[in-house]
Formats: C-alpha cells, sequence, structure tokens
C-alpha cells in the first residue's frame, strides 16, 4: 500500500471480528518492532508479549503487549520507544489490511478521564 494510504486510513479499532490473524501477518508485526527506531539501541530491554485469547482479551483475538525495562540513566526513553514500537505496529497492521488500536491501558474505555 502507498504510504500516504496507510496514513490516510490508520484509525482506531474498537470492535474486532472473531478471527484469529495469520502467522505471516504476526511475523510481519514481530518483525517491524524488531526493527524501529529505539532510543539508544535499548532493544534487549523492550519484551513483547503475544496473547490470542478473545474471551478474556477486550474482546479482541490478539493483544501485543510492550513492556521495557526502567531506565535509571534516562528516565522516561521506556514510554519513548515504546510509542515507537507501538506506532509502527498499528501503521503495519493498516498496510495489512487490519484492524488495531494503541492502547495506553486495559480494561474499559474510560482512559481519557484519569480512571
Ligand atoms: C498514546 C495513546 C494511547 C491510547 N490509549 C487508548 C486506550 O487506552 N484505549 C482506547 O480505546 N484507545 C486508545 N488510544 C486510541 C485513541 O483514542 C485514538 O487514536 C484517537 O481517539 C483518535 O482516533 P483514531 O485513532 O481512530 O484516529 C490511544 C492512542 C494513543 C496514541
Amino acid at each position: 500500500m502507498e504510504f500516504e494510504k496507510v496514513l490516510q486510513l490508520r484509525q482506531s479499532t474498537q470492535k474486532y471480528l472473531p478471527k484469529q490473524i495469520s502467522d505471516d501477518h504476526l511475523q510481519a508485526l514481530l518483525d517491524v518492532a524488531n526493527r524501529v527506531p529505539v532510543g539508544s539501541k535499548l532493544y534487549k530491554d523492550i519484551h513483547l508479549t503475544v496473547v490470542q485469547n478473545q474471551e478474556i482479551l477486550y474482546d479482541s483475538p490478539m493483544v501485543i503487549f510492550v513492556s521495557h525495562r526502567k531506565q535509571e540513566l534516562q528516565p522516561g526513553i521506556e514510554w519513548a520507544n515504546v510509542a515507537s514500537v507501538v506506532n509502527e505496529m498499528h501503521l503495519t497492521a493498516t498496510n495489512m489490511g487490519l484492524g488495531s488500536v494503541y492502547m495506553w491501558r486495559f480494561g474499559n474505555h474510560a482512559y481519557d478521564n484519569g480512571t
């Protein structure tokens, strides 16, 4: 897909079909996550956890959790690095015709009023 088109089509998906993505698509997402720009090349401090279980997960067939080891020397770089990973996976999902959403937290939609 043209890059401009990917940017135009990108949106947050809140409802998902009860269908798992293909292994190829999952691999493509993980490959992208492994080569995004990351501050201080802290790849070894980033961990991806793929959970595929629609019954327990926010009604979505798959969630990729992105965790980052706390950085004492560069406080806050964890957040920037995780954002870099998530954003590129979100755009890659769009490029592959998959719905996705960038989630700050889990459990409900009331994330933007501090609850
Ligand atoms: C850093 C960040 C955190 C977000 N956290 C959540 C979230 O916890 N739950 C959610 O439903 N959407 C979340 N979103 C998605 C935004 O609500 C969404 O991108 C915004 O409303 C614009 O809609 P669009 O992505 O469809 O253009 C988050 C987006 C970003 C960039």
